[in-house]
């Protein structure tokens, strides 16, 4: 992994190690994939402030989210297949995310199940619920959930529908991927992968065949998700999916002030300002453009998390700066996962560690909890005088 240097480097080992239909499912946004892109691009149209002549000796990047230590502010996001991209791709994703001291978030959709992580982890990780009009199975799965001692419930408030992503129905995604003849090419030509696949019995959607009624078997996450997802999905849900639950719950897909407010009335511990990776409403402003709004409306009710196209250190700084107390990434470390398993999520999140604790120090600072807007370079936008003072007499001090 040693010339692996940036997040880019590992999607590009990636794209040659897993399959296309996989490869894609993970690179792929909705519809016109506007919103997708804007994610990434928007992060750098936001500038850091250079100071220099700063004392730049211990540095500390550890902080917390929900009230949990982590070695730096960035939780690895539920992401759905995560088994596809390697052979128990989810187990050893949360393996490297314990090791490294940041938080791992399960999705419902994963290939390896709550109790299959839970057998290889020692510490808690988070678990993320869809919400499926099948409540016997949700209140299951909650169930599941608090059995296998997962210390925060992530609860996705965007997907009651499904957008299309148009990558995937042209590659007719399924988990396990049907053996049509480019399939069996394209898999043909990736043997690590394969081997991995045939050496693990986890090949399909473990959290729910043999535990929702009548599904003996799911290969297509867009069909189920079609029938099952619930439409009727409304703030009453939360309620008593919250009670239910009884522990510290995050609310994920919130994009607008209005929603934030609700969100904050309702008694969670935090939100995730998120557009699902511009993988829902297309033509959705990118989470980091409405994140400093929404964070200064509401974040001293709620503590304010964000995700969306943060592919680098310097972007997890952006968005602390910006009123982040933590931050998501899901693409960076399913590109280190596909590239080279457990050491590729290692990888990816050495190269944000490293990244973010450089911009943190050439931005004048040594404790990532200082992050502010005051470090960002915005002439338009001058901060009140009085906390420019501070600011300065803090860097100078
Ligand atoms: C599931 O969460 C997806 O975005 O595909």
């Amino acid at each position: 992994m040693s010339m692996l240097l940036t997040i880019d480097d590992l999607k590009q080992r990636a794209r040659q190690r897993v399959p296309k239909m996989f490869f894609d499912y993970a690179d792929s946004g909705a519809l016109t994939e506007s919103t997708y892109r804007a994610n990434e691009e928007d992060f750098s149209k936001i500038k850091l402030r250079q100071r220099v002549l700063v004392d730049m000796t211990n540095r500390s990047l550890a902080s917390t989210m929900i009230g949990e230590p982590v070695s730096m502010p960035v939780a690895l996001a539920p992401t759905g297949s995560t088994g596809m991209q390697h052979a128990d791709g989810e187990m050893l994703a949360a393996q490297a995310a314990e090791e490294f001291g940041v938080p791992f978030t399960l999705s419902t959709m994963s290939i390896c199940s709550i109790e299959d992580v839970a057998s290889v982890t020692k510490k808690p990780f988070w678990f993320q619920l869809y919400v499926m009009t099948d409540k016997d199975f949700v209140l299951n799965l909650i169930d599941r959930a608090k059995a296998a001692k997962c210390s925060a419930l992530v609860l996705t408030l965007d997907l009651q529908i499904l957008a299309q992503r148009h990558k995937d129905v042209r590659n007719g995604l399924t988990a396990p991927p049907k053996m049509t003849i480019p399939n069996i090419i394209d898999m043909a030509i990736r043997p690590g992968w394969c081997l991995g696949m045939f050496g693990t019995k986890r090949r399909t959607f473990r959290n729910i065949v043999g535990h929702a009624k009548d599904v003996k078997d799911l290969s297509s996450l867009s069909a189920w998700t079609n029938e099952q997802f619930d439409p009727k999905l409304s703030w009453k849900d939360v309620e008593w999916i919250k009670e239910r639950w009884g522990g510290k719950l995050i609310l994920k897909g919130i994009l607008d002030k209005e929603d934030a407010v609700m969100a904050a009335k309702s008694g969670a511990d935090a939100i995730i300002v998120s557009n699902h990776g511009g993988r829902q409403l297309d033509g959705a402003p990118s989470s980091i453009s409405v994140l400093e709004e929404i964070a200064d409306g509401v974040g001293d009710k709620i503590e304010i998390h964000m995700d969306g196209g943060i592919r680098s250190g310097q972007d997890v700084l952006r968005a602390l700066c910006l009123g982040a107390k933590g931050v998501y990434i899901g693409r960076p470390f399913l590109y280190g996962l596909g590239a080279g398993g457990k050491a590729g999520v290692t990888t990816a999140l050495e190269i944000i560690r490293k990244e973010l604790d450089t911009t943190l120090a050439l931005c004048g600072k040594r404790d990532i909890r200082e992050a502010g807007k005051d470090m960002l370079y915005r002439p338009d936008r001058p901060l009140p005088a009085e906390k420019r003072k501070a600011a300065t007499a803090k860097a100078g001090k």
